[in-house]
Formats: C-alpha cells, structure tokens, sequence
C-alpha cells in the first residue's frame, strides 16, 4: 500500500477506535451530549492508583491510558474484580486520545505518575512533558483542571517544573495531593517527587 494512505488509514483507525470507545463506554451512560468532565491517568500502567481513586471518587468518570495492552487487561482485570464501574481502560496513545475524543468531554485532573524519563538528552524530545503537549492539554481542559505529576527521576522533575513555569497555558500550584495509594512503579522507586498545576 502507498505510505501515504497506509499513514491516513492507521490514522483513521486510531480515531475510530478512540470514538468507539467513547461511544460504548461514557456516551450510553449520560443522558445527553452536554460537556463531560473526565479524570485522565496518563501511562496508567497496571492500573493500581486509578482503581483505589475511581473507588474514592465514584460521581467521577476516570480513564486510564497506556500503550501497553498487557498493563491495559491487567488494569482491566482489576477494575472489574472491584466493580468500578466508573473507571474504564484504553489503550492508546495519550496524544492521539487527547486529539481524537469527543468535543463535548474535558479532562478535569490529569495524573501522570513516573513516566518514561528518556534520560538521553538526545532521547528528551520523546518525553511527554513538552510546550506543544501542555498547550494541547490545556485545549481539552477546563478552567479549574489541574495536573499532578510525579517522578523518580529528578532531571525530569526540573524539566516539568520548568516547562511548567515557562509555559503560558498551567501554573504551578501546591494542591493537596489526590490520592496517596502506590502504584507498580511507584512501590518499585519509593524515592521521588510531586508536583501539581493548575489551568493558567
Ligand atoms: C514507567 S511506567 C509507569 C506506570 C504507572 N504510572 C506506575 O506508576 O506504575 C510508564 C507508562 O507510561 C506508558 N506510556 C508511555 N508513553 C505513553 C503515551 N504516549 N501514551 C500513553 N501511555 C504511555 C508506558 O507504556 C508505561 O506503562
């Protein structure tokens, strides 16, 4: 198939499936298509946090991202053993969900707990704290949305801080901390640090 229109059906493809899942998922659940306000875990992995803080948090719709299917069934696996009926899984990529979804659905609070750090310079580029993500999020947010993030690893820490500070879209802000619950990475690197945003 020419690269081009493999490029324009994978894409497609990816869109489909985010739309599918907001169909099935959030759409048959609310009586109709006002604005929607959702808390994101980006990079869920295993699932561990979401699923104690969509138990915490049950008037909340929470979804949890990842890239990784096997981390997805896992999360999935727990979600349903503890009937969270508020919470569901997608695989996908947290740029593309955050392009793709809905108009009518916000991300209220965004959680971003030890992601990858590409501790590379050459790799940085990679890291999913960057100007263009944090103006893409706050395109997909409300005025009072706020971002916690959290990482073991401090060249990352002091990047998010400073993008952070130099961006015009989020300010740092010191909100009290969601949820303390460990997560499979987490219980892995007990050695990290925190920080929240809020919408600028
Ligand atoms: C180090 S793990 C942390 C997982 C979990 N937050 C925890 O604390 O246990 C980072 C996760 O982010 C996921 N990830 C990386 N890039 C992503 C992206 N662009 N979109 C969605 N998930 C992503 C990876 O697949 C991986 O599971």
């Amino acid at each position: 198939m020419d690269f081009l229109l493999k490029t324009l059906s994978d894409k497609k493809e990816r869109e489909g499936r985010v739309d599918t899942f907001f169909k099935n998922e959030i759409s048959v659940r609310v009586d109709s298509s006002d604005q929607i306000n959702i808390d994101l875990e980006i990079g869920c992995g295993h699932g561990h946090w979401l699923n104690a803080y969509s138990q915490n948090n049950r008037g909340s719709f929470c979804i949890g991202i990842d890239l990784i299917s096997k981390r997805i069934r896992k999360a999935q696996t727990k979600k349903d053993r503890y009937q969270n009926n508020n919470l569901f899984f997608l695989k996908a990529d947290a740029i593309d969900f955050i392009s793709y979804k809905p108009n009518n659905i916000l991300f209220n609070n965004i959680f971003i707990f030890f992601p990858d750090p590409w501790p590379k310079r050459k790799h940085h580029r990679r890291r999913l704290i960057q100007f263009s993500f944090l103006n893409l999020l706050k395109l997909h947010t409300n005025r009072n949305s706020k971002i916690f993030f959290r990482t073991d690893h401090q060249d990352y820490f002091n990047w998010t801080k400073s993008h952070i500070e130099l961006s015009k879209d989020w300010k740092l802000n010191e909100f009290e901390w969601p949820l303390e619950h460990g997560s499979y990475f987490q219980e892995l690197l007990p050695d990290y640090s925190s920080l929240s945003a809020i919408r600028a």
